[in-house]
């Protein structure tokens, strides 16, 4: 008998306010024939304006569902795991700000800033954490509200029809087991060389005084996500693979055994270059990026509770991949049989 990291709940929550392609069209120089042609992307939701909502809230929701769904009491949990870029606040962390609005006083919990990998970073973690017997019931969060922190002007349009909030949440649990079920295996990278082509630099702990900048005119750019994106493209078709082909050998597997891949939803292109070059057949790829945008840490998990609800996987044997490439550069993949 050996420990597995088994899931047994998931939630998601998304804002109420659906921004489509044209209303960005709106607010800046776009179009939603280039949006969907270069993305994929139809829809996104962000959190109503006006509204003071944080990942934290987005994230207490969603945990909500899947701790209903795994049976468990708020108390039950042992460690919360939060992914997010988007923190409520610059500190402390939105792991500790939902432990308290789920009305716990003393349950640990971290925050992991790995961007489109913080799932699987979380996972992979959770996965250690259960394994060496730290934890047995851990609560992964995967949440953003990137709508706050957006530069919604033709400056930003590159950036900014990208994203859509939401949150993710899963409970898994240490289950003593002969069968080979749980998680598999991961593979996880990062190459901070590659920080600069996607970040947002402020506030940043390194200026001198970071607060008093007086930024103005095209200076406050620095305020806002930026990104080389055909660098981050170009990257993410290369390391994809190369992950794909390491976590698999890692499992003593090949992709024919995979039933269903959850990549991160950072752009519809991405993930159909990576099908043909892996040469899957695309109803094993899931995708919902049409419908929510890039909602970075919370992507694989609303996916994966959605492919649930739909009865896509979730039988006894079904095997699945979760992969993802983002900012840092950071990448990596976790196999998980249910
Ligand atoms: O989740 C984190 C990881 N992120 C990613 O994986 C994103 C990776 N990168 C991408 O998905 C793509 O590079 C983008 C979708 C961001 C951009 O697509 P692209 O095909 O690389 O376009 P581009 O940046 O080369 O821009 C082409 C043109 C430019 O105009 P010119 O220079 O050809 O006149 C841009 O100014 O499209 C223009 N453009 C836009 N036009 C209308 C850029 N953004 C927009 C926009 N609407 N929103």
């Amino acid at each position: 008998m050996a420990k597995k990291t088994v899931i047994k709940g998931t939630g998601r929550a998304l804002p109420s306010r659906l921004v489509t392609n044209n209303d960005l069209a709106g607010m800046m120089d776009t179009s939603d024939e280039w949006i969907q042609q270069r993305t994929g992307i139809k829809q996104r939701y962000w959190i109503p304006e006006g509204q003071t909502m944080g990942a934290s809230d987005l994230g207490l929701e969603a945990s909500c569902k899947a701790l209903e769904k795994a049976g468990w009491k708020p108390e039950d949990i042992d460690f919360i795991i939060f992914a997010t870029l988007s923190p409520d606040i610059f500190f402390p962390g939105s792991g500790c700000l939902l432990q308290a609005k789920l009305g716990l006083d003393s349950t640990p919990a971290i925050d992991i800033r790995q961007q489109c990998t913080g799932f699987l970073y979380s996972l992979a973690t959770a996965d250690a954490y259960i394994k060496s017997g730290l934890a047995n019931k851990i609560l992964i969060v995967g949440a953003e509200v990137h709508s706050t922190g957006l530069d919604k002007t033709t400056r930003g349009r590159d950036v900014a029809v990208l994203f859509g909030d939401g949150a993710g949440a899963v409970c898994v649990e240490g289950v003593e087991t002969d069968e080979n079920i749980g998680v598999l295996a991961s593979a996880l990278h990062a190459d901070g060389k590659g920080a600069d082509a996607l970040m947002t630099e402020l506030p940043a702990s390194r200026l001198p005084d970071r607060m008093a900048l007086g930024l103005e005119g095209d200076e406050t750019a620095r305020y806002y996500p930026v990104m080389n994106g055909k660098s981050v493209f170009k990257t993410a078709v290369k390391k994809l693979p190369l992950v794909t082909k390491e976590v698999l050998e890692k499992a003593g597997m090949t992709i024919d055994d995979i039933d269903l891949v959850f990549p991160h939803q950072a752009n519809l292109r991405i993930n159909q270059a990576y099908q043909q070059f892996m040469k899957i057949d695309e109803a094993k790829i899931f995708n919902n990026i049409q419908k929510y945008g890039n909602t970075t840490a919370a992507s694989i998990p609303i996916a994966l509770d959605e492919a649930l609800e739909q009865n896509l996987v979730g039988k006894n044997g079904d095997t699945v991949m979760f992969i993802g490439f983002g900012a840092g550069f950071t990448w990596g993949s976790v196999l998980y049989r249910f």
